[in-house]
Parts: structure tokens; sequence; C-alpha cells
């Protein structure tokens, strides 16, 4: 039986991916025309893909990793939304890209999928859904090669403790460091679509990033790599501004703070 928290939240990935599918955030047509919409960091962070396997955690409806199978790797994509993996599964269908998709509780993974990958990925706006983060990143490990690469990019931890309502200031609302529990948010629209009328609720947890790389140290795993920078691959705050390479920066008035990390670890 799935964690009532997980199950809210299963429901409302239901309805925003009928959302986010047809939302200009998006553009599934333009990924239908070729365009190939994995960003700067992680084409850059995982680097070549050709003949590799890759596993994709909490893919949403496969966009991306349908991209990184037009790298040139082998994909699996997960995610515990069935609308989700349909839809990624068409998408597959489509466009003639060979794309294997598991529809499952990320926490229940080994009892649904088999094998070690050369590569896990995960990416922008993951990590908040997980009340686990220990049992993530035995996940992670289990299911990567030795000698297989782990990479992440993910909202910064600082990023998530300023107001979102704000209107022109950062804010100190949320706490930084983990709580057993999670906060309660109420949904208007989805963050790909805010003006869509759909209400509901999502719960989400607080990780800081000791807590995350602590999860992927004590799995076992080698941490190569951790980088800060001061954009996200989102808008977390009304008064950002997007960058002429698609990132959301604060404006200049503000000092540089960390928005966003990746980080890549190995299994040795
Ligand atoms: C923000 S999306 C991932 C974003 C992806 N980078 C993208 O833009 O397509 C987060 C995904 O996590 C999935 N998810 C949340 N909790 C999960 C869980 N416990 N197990 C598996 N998938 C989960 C959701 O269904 C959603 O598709």
């Amino acid at each position: 039986m799935m964690d009532p928290f997980l199950q809210a939240n299963r429901e409302l990935w239901q309805h925003w991916t009928r959302i986010n599918y047809a939302s200009k955030t998006y553009d599934v047509d333009g990924f239908k025309r070729g365009d190939n919409r994995l960003d700067a960091v992680v084409r850059e962070g995982v680097g070549d893909v050709r003949g590799k396997s890759l596993l994709h955690l909490q893919c949403h409806f496969g966009l991306d990793t349908l991209c990184w199978a037009r790298l040139g790797a082998r994909v699996t994509g997960m995610d515990f939304s069935d609308e989700a993996i349909r839809t990624a599964r068409t998408l597959a269908q489509e466009t003639g890209i060979a794309a294997n998709f598991v529809c499952c509780n990320l926490y229940d993974l080994p009892q649904h999928l088999t094998g070690e990958f050369d590569i896990v990925f995960t990416s922008h706006g993951v990590l908040s859904w997980l009340p686990d983060l220990r049992a993530w990143g035995k996940i992670v490990a289990q299911f990567l090669k030795p000698g297989g690469l782990f990479f992440i990019a993910e909202a910064h931890p600082t990023a998530y403790i300023f107001d979102d309502d704000a209107e022109n200031d950062l804010r100190v609302r949320y706490r930084y460091f983990p709580s057993s529990s999670p906060d309660l948010f109420e949904v208007h629209g989805s963050y790909a679509d805010p003006t869509n009328e759909f209400r509901g609720v999502e719960y989400a947890w607080t990780h800081s990033l000791a807590e995350i790389v602590g999860a992927l140290l004590s799995a076992g795993l080698r941490v190569a790599d951790l980088r800060e920078y001061p954009f996200n691959a989102w808008q977390m705050f009304k008064f950002m501004e997007k960058d002429a390479d698609g990132w959301w920066c604060l404006p200049d008035r503000f000092p540089q703070i960390p928005l966003m990390f990746s980080l890549k670890a190995n299994k040795e």
C-alpha cells in the first residue's frame, strides 16, 4: 500500500501530466519536430551517452528520456504516474524512438526492474517528492553498474527557503533542515501553466544539501563533482528573469545565491 501522501502526490501528477503535455513550457510539438530539450548543464554533466544504457528516475512523460535516446542512449524511464508513463509510451511510438518505460513508486523499483545501467539520471524538480533520501540513494546505487555514473541537476535546497509568493524580494519563509513530515501546499494550475484552472494539493519534503550528499555516500557511491549555479531551470520567484540561455536568474539588484546544483557520483 502506498503512503497516503505519495498517493495524493500521484493524483496531482495525473492532472499535471495532462496540463504539462499541452503547455508551451514542454513544447511537445517542438520535441516531435526533433528539438532536443536537454539543457547545457545536464548535457555536459552526463557527457557522451552513445551506446550506453541510461535509467531516468522520475521521468515524467518521458521527453528528456526520449531526448537521451535521440543522442544514442538505450533508455529506461520510470515514474509513478500511469498517465505520465502512458503518454511517454505513446510519444515513443509516435516518434519511432526505442525506449522502455516502467510505472511504479520509486521505492518499489527493485520489484519492477532488474539490471544495472551505465548511467542513472534524474533532474529538475524530483527530490521534494521523496520522503526518504537514504532509501533513494540505495535505489540509485542498486541500479548503477560498477564504474557507472549517477548525475542529478536540481533546484538548490537554499533556494527553497524563500517565500515563493513574494512579489519583489527574497524573504526567508521555510526551514532549510529536513523534517520527517511533509509540508502541504495548495496548487493552482501547474508550474508549466499557472493560468490553468486546476486546483489541488501537493505534499513536499525539505532536503538539505548535506542530506542529499550523505544519502549517496551512505549508499556506497563516491561523489566526484558538486557544482552550484546562480540560476535555476524553472521560475521559482515571480521576479526572476530569463537569461539568453533560458535559465531563470535573480535580477541584478540581488547578490548571487545558489539556485541550482549538479552532482556526479560513481559506483566503484
Ligand atoms: C518535476 S517532474 C520531473 C521533471 C522532469 N525533469 C521533467 O521536466 O520532465 C517530477 C516527477 O516525479 C514523479 N514522482 C514524484 N514522486 C514519485 C515517486 N514516489 N515515485 C516515482 N515518481 C515520482 C512525478 O510523477 C513527476 O513526473
